[in-house]
């Protein structure tokens, strides 16, 4: 079949490129996705047919489907992902990279004839609403139908894009799970291969992805296109590509206040977007805008606009219940593509963490009996929900808006048992800067007050398409684009004492801080000066309804100097290995901060003021 017999665009450059992509794929067919209902319903009933989905029991679940992959393609591959600039230097040292030319060549290789006996989809895709200044157009090539309809739920798939397109630019995605079927071969239910590229390459804006059919490996519009590549768009353009939910408070007054917040992986990000108002806060409302990224453009007036580009979420589900999250149990409970959770002998899903009984029999993610004597898990630990964002019960007003939401405050956390207080302000844009090039969490959360920290700065470290240094300058310099930039904040709700207990409750109970945060952009919130920056008294948080002594409260909220000043120290290994890429700023606040807590007492307490 010709790609260009079709009546669905004239935009040439992409006719061209899925002609030249078809003639070296050789796949069977080309099926151009419209995106409609329809379209979805047919590809799910196909799986259905092939073996690839289980439909749930349409009473307990409707609309829902399991997918089991591959044992050995369950996650992200960040060893197997690359960036491949032109120069070595521009990727730098937190990206793997391989010369441009070499890798094309590695491609051209792998993807000949990696589509034979498939059919190629073609999905066209807008990352954030259609036609809004901040999104961006993608076309994928995928052979996968799993992804086809994963797309339609993540993003806004179809002819609508291709119509926003026009005769446009749009960002090219090339996918394959390098699995040809032969004549008369018989399919298996999740094709993939053991070799995997997850490939950028920034210059020319183009993603190339070989070898696995799972998440961010596949559906390229997520971490590839609106991180890795958007990354490098915003650093040209002069906006920014985040790894960050944006979640929106509403004070018993009616004040809105919208914030971006960036955490590493496994710290609960979904939870947070999704924050339910403890009690003692009756009156306020949070609503969510997105859980994973944000694209944030200066306005006209200087302030921040963000969006959420896409249009679903793809939520780690283990451990995910009705009292750490409702909203997302609430989200998955119809109309949802589970991928490797556990089936139940009623036709439901199970996990890890889900509320109840666990039951007796189950089938795992595997495909194989497991009861609660087995001792592997039912369902893998990065299990995956797929579910539309319009699912969301807590889904803010203006998620849709194309100006996006004004972003008053930046919120940064990791997973840290020690030396961190739960929340202190940055003095400023460019000390804030600095606290969020140097977060991370602890590599293991084994030993109290021992493990290392793995340095994940903006929580962008598997995700910034460019120079990690460079990264850091264009943050810096988006100050003078902005006028009264946004507040920024640090967070840390893993803290443990001498026992090893956790200190703060969490979950709902992170109002409280995001109601101080609220109020410090707002103005109606008190603060003390630090040597870490600004941090609230417990007086200057709002504690109705939970009893959290003032002495639990400076154990987590105490900086002990030598600690801090230790970890100072560590972070010139991570700002060493950019060499004269480093911002100067970036070090001069690093001395900064060792001048105050060397002129501090060994214990700051931010209660004795
Ligand atoms: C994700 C991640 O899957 O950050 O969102 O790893
Ligand atoms: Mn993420």
């Amino acid at each position: 079949m010709s790609a260009t017999k079709t009546n669905r665009t004239t935009n040439a450059k992409l006719l061209a490129w899925v002609e030249e992509m078809a003639e070296l794929c050789q796949p069977k067919d080309i099926y151009w996705c419209d995106g409609s209902k329809e379209e979805f319903d047919r590809l799910c009933e196909q799986m259905v047919e092939a073996g690839t989905l289980i439909r749930l029991n349409q009473e307990k679940r409707p609309n829902s489907f399991l997918a089991r992959s591959d044992p050995d393609d369950v996650a992200r591959v960040e060893h197997r992902t690359f960036v491949c600039s032109e120069k070595e230097e521009d990727a730098g040292p937190t990206n793997n990279w391989i010369d441009p030319a070499e890798m094309r060549k590695t491609l051209n290789g792998l993807f000949t004839g990696s589509m034979r006996g498939r059919t190629m989809y073609v999905i066209p895709f807008s990352m954030g609403p259609l036609g809004s200044h901040i999104a961006h157009i993608g076309v994928q090539l995928s052979d996968s139908p799993y992804v086809a309809a994963s797309m339609r739920i993540m993003t806004r798939m179809g002819q609508d894009a291709l119509d926003v397109l026009g005769d446009g630019e749009f960002v090219p995605c090339m996918h394959t799970v390098g699995a040809p079927l032969e004549p008369g071969q018989e399919d298996v239910v999740w094709p993939c291969n053991e070799t995997k590229y997850i490939v950028q390459f920034p210059e020319e804006r183009a993603i190339w992805s070989y070898g696995s059919g799972y998440g961010g490996n596949a559906l390229l519009g997520k971490k590839c296109f609106s991180l890795r590549i958007a990354s490098v768009m915003a650093r040209d353009e002069g906006w920014l590509a985040e790894h960050m939910l944006i979640l929106g408070l509403e004070s018993p007054k009616g004040e809105k206040t919208y914030v971006a917040a960036a955490f590493p992986s496994a710290c609960g990000k979904t939870n947070l977007a999704m924050i339910i108002p403890p009690e003692g806060f009756e009156g306020w409302k949070v609503s969510t805008v997105g859980d994973d990224i944000a694209w944030i453009k200066p306005g006209k007036d200087g302030k921040l606009y963000a969006i959420n580009p896409e249009a679903g979420y793809f939520g780690v589900v283990p451990g995910t219940s009705y009292h750490t999250n409702p909203t997302a149990m609430k989200m998955m409970e119809r109309d949802t593509i589970f991928t490797n959770v556990a089936l139940t002998d009623d036709g439901d899903v199970w996990w890890e963490g889900k509320d109840g009984e666990t039951p007796e029999h189950l089938i795992d993610w595997r495909g194989n009996d497991w009861t609660p004597d087995s001792d592997t898990p039912a369902a893998h630990p990065n299990a995956r929900f797929t579910c539309a964002t319009s699912q969301c019960p807590t889904f803010d007003p203006a998620w849709e808006d194309p100006n996006g939401v004004p972003i008053s405050a930046f919120i940064f956390g990791g997973r840290l048992t020690h030396t961190f207080p739960l929340v202190f302000q940055a003095y400023n844009w460019q000390h804030g800067v600095y606290l969020a090039a140097t977060m991370g969490s602890e590599a293991t959360a084994a030993a109290v007050n021992q493990a290392a920290i793995r340095r994940d700065p903006m929580a962008m470290l598997p995700f910034a398409g460019y120079n990690m240094a460079d990264y850091w300058s264009h943050w810096l310099e988006m100050e003078s684009k902005l006028e009264n930039p946004p507040k920024i904040f640090r967070v840390n709700w893993f803290r443990k004492d001498e026992n090893g207990d956790f200190l703060w409750p969490g979950f709902g109970e992170n109002m409280r801080v995001l109601q101080w945060i609220a109020g410090r952009v707002n103005g109606n919130a008190e603060a003390v000066e630090s040597p870490l920056g600004w941090m609230p008294r417990h007086q200057d948080i709002n504690w109705s309804g939970l009893d959290f002594p003032e002495k639990t409260f400076a154990e987590i909220m105490d900086i002990n100097t030598a600690e801090g000043r230790a970890e100072a120290e560590s972070q010139k290994e991570l700002f060493d290995s950019f060499g004269n890429r480093l911002p100067d700023e970036m070090e001069a606040e690093r001395q900064a901060l060792i001048a105050r807590l060397e002129a501090a007492p060994p214990v700051w307490r931010v209660a004795a003021e």
